[in-house]
């Protein structure tokens, strides 16, 4: 299996090819959906929420998103693996954008990187894009300035449809190989998707988009409390785990686990 380049995302937009994006931060994520055809495996600032335990993706550092970034362009052979810039990391100015690029694909061995924002990061973009790093937009909804758009809401509805857009060809005017289209309408999202000649990854943008992105622990249905309503859940995996986790409780109370077949004798059973 040969890796997945920006040249394959370029072909599928122009094929009309649509691919998947899922979120990893760890070994067996990575190598599971990486074997299950997942194009892109984004090291998310979502890691915030999702490994950490922090309300918002604000307080994540670039040392607790290295060595996940690590960990999953590691553990996947086929799959390009994008990681985030987190809060704080690159909104001082093109300079500042570039070091930190840098470190998640010197450090981190990712194969590009994403940061929100349109208008206003597209010296950024530019910047990272000029140094031979590929760069995934992310616009709409942005995680990182959620204080500012007053919660989780929906972006690019009525008036705000031409900021959206403007957004949208600023990312691309700027290099980016790609874009994130995050809680946008659905019909907006698909003028976006015909208008740019890169792909637009959706997430909660409708089906219109080149390519679709979830947080895997949504999708797979780990976190259950309070998801959105663009997720949907493939697998039960909370309901797995605590069963799971239960049934050995039970076992080691009672004395079936561990059974004779997980003991050893004094000396090696002969073959
Ligand atoms: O951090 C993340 O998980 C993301 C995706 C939801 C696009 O940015
Ligand atoms: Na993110």
């Amino acid at each position: 299996t040969r890796r997945i380049r920006l040249g394959d995302f370029a072909r599928a937009k122009r094929e009309g090819r649509r691919w998947a994006m899922l979120t990893s931060y760890d070994q067996y994520t990575a190598s599971i959906f990486d074997d299950a055809g997942v194009w892109a495996l984004l090291v998310g600032d979502s890691a915030a929420n999702n490994v950490f335990g922090h309300e918002t993706t604000l307080p994540l550092t670039v040392e607790e998103l290295l060595p996940l970034a690590r960990a999953v362009s590691r553990s996947s052979r086929r799959a390009f693996v994008v990681s985030d810039l987190p809060f704080g990391t690159y909104e001082e100015g093109p300079a500042q954008a570039l070091r930190t690029a840098v470190r998640f694909m010197k450090e981190g061995g990712a194969h590009g990187v994403k940061l929100e924002g349109g208008v206003r990061v597209a010296e950024q973009v530019r910047a990272i894009t000029d140094a031979g790093i590929p760069v995934m937009g992310h616009i709409g909804f942005t995680p990182q300035s959620e204080h500012q758009l007053g919660g989780y809401r929906v972006q690019g509805r009525g008036e705000a449809a031409d900021r959206l857009l403007a957004d949208a060809h600023a990312v691309q005017d700027a290099g980016a190989f790609a874009v994130v289209l995050e809680m946008v309408p659905g019909d907006l999202a698909t003028r976006v998707t015909a208008e740019l000649s890169i792909p637009t990854v959706g997430i909660g943008a409708g089906p219109g988009c080149d390519a679709q992105v979830l947080v895997w622990q949504d999708a797979m249905g780990l976190r259950t409390a309070g998801t959105a309503r663009f997720v949907k859940q493939y697998a039960q995996m909370a309901q797995v785990l605590e069963q799971a986790a239960a049934t050995y409780v039970d076992e080691v109370a009672s004395g079936a686990f561990p059974a004779a077949q997980h003991t050893f004798a004094d000396s090696p059973v002969q073959a």
